[in-house]
Parts: structure tokens; C-alpha cells; sequence
């Protein structure tokens, strides 16, 4: 939900701004724009489209100066263009800033200000921002002291980047939206995640909740949102730039699903040993995810339902606040890869209120997750950079399968899915007999649930074919009407104890003129598909690995087919900071 940079130090910053944003643009690519204070004043380019394109249009790495910010949008109030791209300025043209989050009371503010004078030209929430900070200078303030009184002023959500012309300073502030320091020699970045400066500094500073800070070429000083200097420990990560580069594969996405074979290894020998105490303490057990990460967290309520006979909820965190009612005896267990997702944010405020303990996997280091939680267990995925999650739900799997199962060995799943990748060039054909398909329904029973549903929402999320999933049983209660001659079903008929029923469903379906694509390990339901995707035989607790790395190859090819770029599906972002 939109990408921030900021830079202050003795480099060419309009090239510093342009490369993270190219980094940052998973986070929002409807627009961009960067403003540099020059030797000639500040200058502002901004346009629609993705970084690339606008900056060659309005040559944004010609501009000379050492400080500058620049942004990526992801829309909420207003369209994308170039008038709601930000930076946004004052009246002057002096004060510039980006924001990310949602100011909710900007109606009325904006009111206030136009009252007084103030001209807007763009529909945003964020353009006040600037106005604010012109109009408490002018009552006499510092730009700090102003910037600070101008906060206050906000309610809603925000990560905010600011400079005045000729300061040589970037004063930045958080609340419920990311906001990383990068410490350099003689330099000082800020962005809304690492990865857009790990080629600069391995050194950070996560900006806690409602703190700010003001970077200037001798370093950073952090402060409360109410003015008194805080000390800050900075943490060193050793990720590498490459590891969030391409790598020669034609996407971040099919980089990122063969990066399973890799990454798997790091998650599987990752220390949950503190985690799974805790989880072994408590009856009541909640679960609470978004999207992919929510697939994992119901793959952790059917694992433990069936293999361990514990009962545990898995709730979507958007719903959370208004359905659960976690108590002290409540573990609440958030899954979120960005570790910045608001709606799980949301979800253990309101378990933290309740007096529940929190445990948090995620794959960001510092995240905002992780300063709400008691417990953290890290993915190890590496920076994941594609909007579609895949290597990082894997990951979600090896750690949750060694939460709950600890004694046992789980060596083979790196090659499970190694044997799963091989099937690519069959993926492929596959993905156009479905390519000019308007429906695509994914079936299976008990653990193929949840990864038949996770196939469904990659599908869907990037190659905008309408795909819905179901038990195998829920088909007669309804679905089953929309199947007629050629509607494609996906079957997850793995052998296990559901396979019996799932062929008795794969029949139904074929019945009715539906083309099957099956999942499977044996003969029979081969026999019975239009397609049948041979999976190795492995050990049934096993399969979800199996299964799933064919799914996110085939929503990657159909995506691809269909002529649509995987890594930036429409509409959508990758960390999403909006409720
Ligand atoms: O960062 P999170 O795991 O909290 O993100 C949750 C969802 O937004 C995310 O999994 C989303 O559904 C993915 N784009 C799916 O590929």
C-alpha cells in the first residue's frame, strides 16, 4: 500500500529514490513521483504509471540535489493520475511530502485550510499534509516543531516523509503504517521496507508506533511524536541486494516458486522450540490470517484437529475483532509474511486488549507484527517480492509443521517439492487448455482444503479468471450447477482417506460435461481425469507440498498466457496497510 523513500547524504539522490522505488513498486503502481531538493529549489516530477515508464517520460534521475523522497501509490481516495501521485507540495512549492495509510478526518482539515486559503489540486487524503505543515510555519514554528503540531492534527493512518527546501533534512513519523531507517556513513535513508535500501546499509532502525525521526547527512536523531529525543538500537540484517533481484527468471514469481526448494531448508531448521512450549500451555488456541497466510493458518487448525485431536480456531483477521473473544487463557498465533498487514494488526490489538498472548510467524525482521507479539517465529523465506505469496506459504507450512509436530522428521519435503517443480513444462500446456476459461473450480477433501483454496485465490489474484474452491462434498449442496460442458475442475485427489470420495466427485462433475484436471497418485483417479497430474507418492501428511507448488505453476503460466505481468496483478499491492 504505496512505497516511501527518502534520502539525505552526499550522493545523487534522484538515482538513490529511483532505484528503491523500482524495489518498492510491489507496494503500489499506479503512479509515482519524486521531488529533489536541487541547487536551483526543489523540483517535483510525478505521472501515472509504473516507475519505469514515467521515469523515462520525465527523466527523473537527471535531477541533481542530495536530498530528496519519492513514491509509489496504491490508490484509496482518489484515481490514479498525475494530480492524486505524490509527492504532494504546500502553496509555495517549498514543503513537499509522501504519504502511505489513510488520513481520516482530511475532509475536515482540508475545510479548515481552504478557509484560510490554501489551494489543493489533487483528490487525496495526503495532500493536506503539506498544507499543515505551510500553515504552523507560518504561526511562527521550525519545520520540526510544525511537522510534530501537524501529526497531531491527524487521525487515521500514516507513514509520512517530509523535507522544506534548503534544509538538507527529511523528517519522517509512523502510526499503524511501516517505516524503516537505513543508517549509512554520512548518509540516511528511510522506506517503508528494507529491502529498497539493502544495497546501501545492512544497518536499521524500525520506526516504532507513533515515533519520529529527522534524517540529515550526519545522522539520525528519534523522537516521540511529542518532541522528546528517544534512543534507538539499531539491528544488522544480512540479507543481499541479489536476493531480491530476478535472478535471470522472467518474474519475481517464478523466481520465487523455485526459491521453495532453497528457502524450505532455512524455514525447516528454524527454532520454534520456545513457540511450541507455548502453544503445548494453552487450550484455547486462535488463529488469525489474510489471503495466503490464512490458508496457512487453516492448514494448522485441520493438522491439529486431525493429527493431534486439538480443537483451534482459524479466523480471518478482518473479521477478528468482530467475531472472536479471545480471554488471558488465549494463544493468539498471527501468520502474516509482511508482518505489516493492518487487518491482522487490527485483530491483535483487539486480542492484546482481551489480555491474550501473542505468537507471530512472519518473514519480516522488526516488523510491526513483531512488536506485538510475545513470540516470534521467523520464516527464513527471504525477501518475497512478487503480490503473490508462494515461497513464503511454504515456509508458513515447514514452520507450522514443525510447531505442531516436533518429534518428527520432515527432510524429504525440500525434495517433495524439487519432484513438484519438475512438472513445469506440463504445468505450462496445461495453463492453455485453462487460459481462455471465464470459471475455474478447485475441489478436495480434509488437508486439500485449504491448499485447493490457496489455488484458487492465485489463480484468480493474477491471471483475473473468476476461480472459486470447495470441499469435494459441498459440490452437490450448489456448485455443481455451474458445471456444464467444459467448465474446468481442478481436483486435489491425492491417496489418502478422502480419495475414494473425491473419485465419487470427479465423476459427478465428469458427468456433466466438466473437463478435470486431477492431483493424484494413483491409477484410478488418473484414469477418470481429462488431465492428470502425477504427484509422487509420499507420506499423506506430506501431500499440501506436493500440491501446492503445481497450483502456483499453473496460476504463474495461465497469468503469463493471458498476457498479464504475475508480479503486479491489478488492483492489488503486496503489503496491504489499509483496513
Ligand atoms: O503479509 P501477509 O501475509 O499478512 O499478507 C496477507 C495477504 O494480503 C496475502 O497473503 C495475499 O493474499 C497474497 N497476495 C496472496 O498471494
Amino acid at each position: 500500500m504505496c512505497g516511501i523513500i527518502g534520502y539525505v547524504g552526499g550522493k545523487k539522490a534522484s538515482e538513490i529514490i529511483y532505484r528503491g522505488l523500482k524495489t518498492l513498486e510491489y507496494r503500489g503502481y499506479d503512479s509515482v513521483g519524486v521531488v529533489v531538493d536541487t541547487p536551483k529549489g526543489m523540483e517535483l516530477r510525478k505521472g501515472k504509471g509504473m516507475v519505469e515508464e514515467v521515469s523515462e517520460a520525465l527523466q527523473f534521475t537527471s535531477m541533481d540535489g542530495t536530498t530528496g523522497i519519492g513514491h509509489t501509490r496504491w490508490a484509496t481516495h482518489g484515481v490514479a493520475c498525475k494530480e492524486n501521485a505524490h509527492p504532494h507540495t504546500d502553496c509555495t512549492g517549498k514543503i513537499a511530502s509522501v504519504h502511505n495509510g489513510v488520513i481520516e478526518n482530511y475532509q475536515e482539515l482540508k475545510e479548515g485550510l481552504k478557509k484560510k486559503g490554501h489551494k489543493f489540486s489533487s483528490e487525496t487524503d495526503s495532500e493536506i499534509f503539506a498544507h499543515l505543515v505551510e500553515d504552523e510555519k507560518k504561526a511562527g514554528k521550525d519545520t520540526f516543531q510544525a511537522f510534530l503540531a501537524s501529526l497531531k492534527k491527524l487521525k487515521g493512518s500514516f507513514a509520512i516523509a517530509l523535507l522544506a527546501e534548503g534544509e538538507r533534512k527529511i523528517y519522517v513519523a509512523r502510526k499503524n503504517s511501516p517505516l524503516v531507517i537505513g543508517l549509512g556513513k554520512g548518509e540516511s535513508f528511510a522506506a517503508s521496507d528494507m529491502t529498497a535500501m539493502l544495497e546501501h546499509t545492512k544497518d536499521f532502525v524500525p520506526l516504532g508506533e507513533m515515533e519520529a525521526a529527522v534524517l540529515e547527512t550526519g545522522g539520525v536523531k528519534f523522537y516521540s511524536l511529542e518532541g522528546k529525543e528517544i534512543q534507538k538500537t539499531p539491528m544488522h540484517v544480512d540479507w543481499s541486494p541479489d536476493m531480491a533481484e530476478k535472478g535471470g527468471y522472467a518474474h519475481f514469481m517464478l523466481k520465487e516458486i523455485y526459491d521453495q526448494k532453497h528457502f524450505v531448508y532455512e524455514s525447516l531448521a528454524t527454532d520454534v522450540s520456545a513457540a511450541n512450549a507455548l502453544i503445548s500451555r494453552y487450550k484455547s488456541v486462535h488463529i488469525t490470517a489474510c489471503g495466503t497466510s490464512y490458508h496457512a493458518a487453516l492448514m494448522f487448525k485441520y493438522l491439529s484437529q486431525k493429527y493431534l485431536g486439538k480443537a483451534c480456531d482459524a479466523i480471518i483477521a478482518s473479521e477478528y475483532p468482530f467475531i472472536a473473544s479471545p480471554d488471558k487463557d488465549t494463544l493468539v498465533i498471527a501468520i502474516s509474511q509482511s508482518g505489516e498487514t493492518a487487518d491482522t494488526m487490527k485483530a491483535l490489538e483487539h486480542a492484546k486488549a482481551k489480555g491474550a498472548k501473542i505468537l507471530a510467524l512472519t518473514n519480516v525482521v522488526g516488523s510491526s507484527i513483531t512488536r506485538v507479539a510475545d513470540e516470534v517465529v521467523y520464516l527464513n523465506s527471504g525477501p518475497e517480492v512478487s503480490v503473490a505469496a508462494t515461497k513464503t506459504f511454504t515456509s508458513q507450512l515447514a514452520v507450522i509443521y514443525k510447531l505442531l509436530f516436533p518429534d518428527n522428521d520432515f527432510s524429504e519435503i525440500p525434495k517433495i517439492i524439487s519432484d513438484s517443480l519438475q512438472k513445469e513444462a506440463e504445468i505450462k500446456k496445461i495453463a492453455e487448455t485453462i487460459k481462455g476459461k471465464t470459471d475455474v473450480f478447485f475441489i478436495g477433501r480434509g488437508l486439500s482444503v485449504p491448499i485447493a483454496m490457496e489455488g484458487a485465490l492465485k489463480l484468480k489474484e493474477i491471471s483475473y479468471i473468476h476461480a472459486e474452491a470447495y470441499p469435494g462434498g459441498e459440490l452437490k449442496h450448489g456448485p455443481l450447477s455451474l458445471i456444464t460442458e467444459g467448465v474446468p475442475v481442478i481436483a486435489l485427489a491425492p491417496s489418502d482417506e478422502t480419495v475414494y470420495k473425491m473419485l465419487g466427485n470427479i465423476k459427478e462433475v465428469r458427468a456433466r460435461g466438466g473437463f478435470v484436471i486431477s492431483l493424484n497418485n494413483s491409477q484410478e483417479i488418473a484414469k477418470e481425469s481429462n488431465i492428470s497430474i502425477n504427484l509422487s507418492s509420499v507420506d499423506p501428511l506430506l501431500h499440501p507440498f506436493a500440491m501446492v507448488i503445481p497450483l502456483q505453476l499453473l496460476a504463474y503460466y495461465v497469468s503469463v498466457a493471458r498476457g498479464i505481468n504475475p508480479d503486479r496483478p491489478r488492483n492489488l499491492a503486496k503489503s496491504v496497510t489499509v483496513e
